[in-house]
Order: structure tokens, then C-alpha cells, then sequence
């Protein structure tokens, strides 16, 4: 479980514990660097700011003038953690302090009523369920794990925050974007991957049966969720890696078996089980995206009644427009009202001509009624051109995984708007989440 993060200087002995036992009091998880150690190990400190839902920033004399919470503030800040500064004394802001915190530097310790409005703030934090997309569409081959890997790559890249990204289909492209095949089934041959939310398997006890081997069996006993660094691998490994975090969760070829299932019953299990590791997994991360199979099945079930938005992206064509429509009646008719999600729908590898032929006309209105549904508004004003530079490729032995992302690539032709495209539709996507 997450915990909240305490920045301070080696003088904030009191406030510190302050801070710390109301926050002990709520029940919420701290971390900090014990007051007066000497030597504490940076590697630990990093990882503690990794794992951290938020950082409280003690802002003092002490604090301001200490490198070491410089490093951490400036390593929240990177990893898009969310930050509540609060002043123990009237020390004059300067560098981070000034240009990152003083915004928000509203209250001192000291001030009625301060502790009570920390805790709210942080709890808020604590217990929010992050957004879930399903990037989804009942066609075939028109980018959903394209926009699955560069769309999220470049929300989490310039938007911040921690994001899980999670290979819903058997065919595991997503998996195979960022490692090569070997890799990814390595992987799968321990557990470490995508069944393990589904049913109880040797990451959850070492001396279960793997759910993958026997497809005749589904196991529906209950289990534990198990610590995010254990289940997913991390996308932005590598020694010059940018910094944050975003996780694979990958997939595999096994999940195919739920397909097979003898007993609704055991099926409805499993299917609870993901809900709930999603459930779980939301307080973990700020995002969590699921790449889909384009196939109605178990799978599109359990990741339509987990998501709280499905992303549809399509071709400006009269398949992908079936597909949006098929979707759409999926939606309406298989998942309850409480559970359904938004749908929005993304134009992807758009060309010149068709730009002002077909996305003209879906956006006037023209195909609502074949869509079913009123498609111009759901829409997103952006869209994705067909481009070189987003045809996937596989990578290659030893390769780092995030070089993988358009959003990281270096200089190249036409690499500028693609990645502008690529912001704005994650941008677009967060207003709509936050909205
Ligand atoms: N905007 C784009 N420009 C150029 N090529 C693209 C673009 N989007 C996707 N592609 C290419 O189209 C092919 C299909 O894309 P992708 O695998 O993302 O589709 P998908 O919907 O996930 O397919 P599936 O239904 O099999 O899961 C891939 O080769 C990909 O590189
Ligand atoms: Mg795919």
C-alpha cells in the first residue's frame, strides 16, 4: 500500500512528529527520513518517493537550505507527485521552494485549523480511485495498441502522475511493443502477468499450480492483490530513462482459456476477482489504461465493467464505423447502467483526403444515425494522422523499453507534430476525466 511522503529539514524535529501523529491518528501510512540520521541510503529515499501517493513538504529555514529535500521535491515533481507544502516557520522561499511550492504555500502549522484541512487534502489523495480506460473497438487492426502505447506514453510523459498500462488481449501486441517475445514469455511462464489478476497463481503462493497450464480448470478461490512492483514491469527502465512512472502489466496468450470455461459460475468469479485487483490498483495509480481484443468476449466484459471510459479509436471508414456501432450496442445492452462507461472515440491514421471527406462528415453529423449513437459529440477534436513514425516496430534485444514511445524518440522528420498530436489528445482525454 501507498504512504504519504514527508520532506523536511534536519531542524523540523517538531513539526515533523506533529504532522506525523495526526496523520498516524488518520490512519494514513507515512514515510519520512528518521529526524537527525546521518546516513540514510538515497536509493531508499527514491524508492519511498516512488511509491508515495503524496509528499508534505515541511517548508522552513531548515528545510529550504537543505539539499537533500531540494532532491526530493525536485524528484516529486518529475514523477508528477502531488505535493502539500505547509510552513513550520517564516523562512524567505527561494529556489524550488519559490518557483514549485510558493503557489500553494497557504497555510502554516501554526494557523487554526491547519492539520484538520492537511488531512483532508491528503485523505482525498489517499482514498481517490484513479480513472480507467478501456481503449476499445469491435474491429480489427485500427490502432488501439498503437494509441494504447504512444497516447498513454505521452499522457504520462507530459501530464505526469503513475501509470499502469495492462495487455488485455491473448494476442499481447502491447507486451510486444515494449519487450521482445522471449522476454514477454519469461514473464508469463511465472505468473508475472496479466492472469495473476484474474485467478490465484504462483505470484500470489509459490507452491500453486500456474492458471495457465491447466485450461480445463478455473480456480476461483479468493486471494490477496499482490505489491504493484511485483505483478508489473517497469516501462521507463534503463540508466538514462526518463523519469516517473509507467508500468506494463503484461499479457499472454493463456487468457485465451476463459473463452473455454465450462461454468458460468466459476466465470463470474474470475471475473469479480479483476474488478477487484482493478479496484486495488486504482488507489496505486494516478491512470490505468487496458489495451483490449477486438472481439467481443469474457475479456471485453471484464474490462468494460472495470473501465470508467472506453477510448475508441477508428479509421475514417465505413468498417471501423460497424465497429464503433457494434461497440456502442455492446455497451448498452451488456453492462448494467451503473457500470457503464463514457464512450469517446479517437480518429486514428487519418490521411489528407480523408480528412476532408470522411471526418468532415462524421463530424457534422452525417454518420450518427449508421453509428446508433450521437458519434460527432463523442469524438475527441483531435485526431491521430497516419504516419511512419507510429507504424510499430518491434524492438530490439536489450533495447531499453521506453524508446519504444514516439514521445521519447530524439529529433527526427515530422517528429515535432506528431508529438504535439500526441499531447493534445491526452490532454483532451484528462479534461474530459477531470470534467
Ligand atoms: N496512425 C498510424 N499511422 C501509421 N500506422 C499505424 C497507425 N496506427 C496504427 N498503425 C499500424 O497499424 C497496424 C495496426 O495497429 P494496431 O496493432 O495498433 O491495431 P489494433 O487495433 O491494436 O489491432 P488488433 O485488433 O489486432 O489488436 C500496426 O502495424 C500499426 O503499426
Ligand atoms: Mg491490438
Amino acid at each position: 500500500m501507498s504512504h504519504l511522503f514527508i520532506a523536511h529539514g534536519p531542524r523540523d524535529v517538531d513539526a515533523l512528529l506533529s504532522v506525523h501523529e495526526t496523520m498516524r491518528q488518520a490512519s494514513i501510512p507515512t514515510w519520512y527520513t528518521p529526524a537527525g540520521a546521518k546516513d540514510v541510503d538515497p536509493e531508499a529515499v527514491n524508492t519511498a518517493i516512488d511509491n508515495a501517493f503524496g509528499m508534505v513538504v515541511l517548508v522552513s529555514a531548515s528545510s529550504i537550505r537543505s539539499r537533500s529535500v531540494q532532491a526530493q521535491i525536485q524528484r516529486a515533481l518529475d514523477r508528477g507527485l502531488k505535493l502539500f507544502p505547509i510552513r513550520s516557520d517564516n523562512g524567505r522561499l527561494s529556489k524550488l521552494f519559490k518557483t514549485a511550492l510558493a503557489d500553494q504555500l497557504t497555510d502554516s502549522l501554526s494557523d487554526e485549523g491547519a492539520l484538520d484541512r492537511l488531512v483532508t487534502d491528503v485523505r482525498k489523495r489517499y482514498e481517490r480511485r484513479c480513472p480507467v480506460i478501456a481503449v476499445m473497438n469491435l474491429k480489427g487492426g485500427i490502432g488501439k495498441t498503437t494509441v494504447s502505447s504512444q497516447v498513454f506514453g505521452a499522457w504520462q510523459a507530459s501530464l505526469g502522475g503513475r501509470t499502469l498500462l495492462i495487455d488485455l488481449d491473448p494476442q499481447y501486441n502491447l507486451t510486444q511493443t515494449f519487450f521482445d517475445m522471449d522476454h514477454a514469455d519469461a514473464s508469463s511462464a511465472r505468473d508475472k502477468s496479466v492472469i495473476s489478476l484474474f485467478e490465484r497463481s504462483r505470484l500470489h503462493a509459490f507452491d500453486s499450480l500456474s492458471p495457465a497450464e491447466d485450461w480445463s480448470k478455473i480456480d476461483t478461490a479468493p486471494f490477496e492483490p499482490v505489491t504493484r512492483d511485483l505483478i508489473s514491469h517497469n516501462i521507463l527502465s534503463g540508466d538514462d530513462a526518463p523519469g516517473g512512472r509507467l508500468d506494463l502489466i503484461s499479457g499472454q496468450f493463456e487468457i485465451s482459456k476463459y473463452a473455454f470455461a465450462p461454468s458460468p459460475q466459476a466465470l463470474a468469479m474470475v471475473g469479480a476477482n479483476f474488478r477487484r485487483m482493478i479496484d486495488y490498483y486504482r488507489s496505486e495509480y494516478d491512470l490505468i489504461v487496458f489495451d483490449t481484443n477486438p472481439n467481443a468476449t469474457f475479456l471485453t466484459r471484464c474490462a468494460l465493467e472495470a473501465a470508467d471510459r472506453v477510448l475508441a479509436p477508428m479509421h475514417p471508414d465505413v468498417y471501423s464505423l460497424r465497429g464503433v456501432r457494434l461497440l456502442n450496442q455492446v455497451m448498452n445492452e451488456q453492462v448494467s447502467a451503473d457500470k457503464r462507461p463514457e464512450l469517446s472515440v479517437l480518429f486514428n491514421a487519418v490521411g489528407r483526403s480523408e480528412q476532408s471527406n470522411f471526418e468532415a462528415d462524421a463530424r457534422n453529423g452525417a454518420f450518427d444515425e449508421q453509428a446508433g449513437f450521437a458519434l460527432s459529440k463523442a469524438l475527441l477534436s483531435s485526431a491521430l494522422p497516419r504516419s511512419g513514425h507510429l507504424v510499430v516496430r518491434s524492438p530490439e534485444a536489450g533495447d531499453d523499453p521506453w524508446k519504444q514511445l514516439v514521445i521519447h524518440k530524439g529529433r527526427g522528420g515530422g517528429l515535432k507534430p506528431i508529438r504535439e498530436t500526441l499531447r493534445g489528445i491526452a490532454t483532451e482525454l484528462k479534461r474530459l476525466e477531470e470534467a
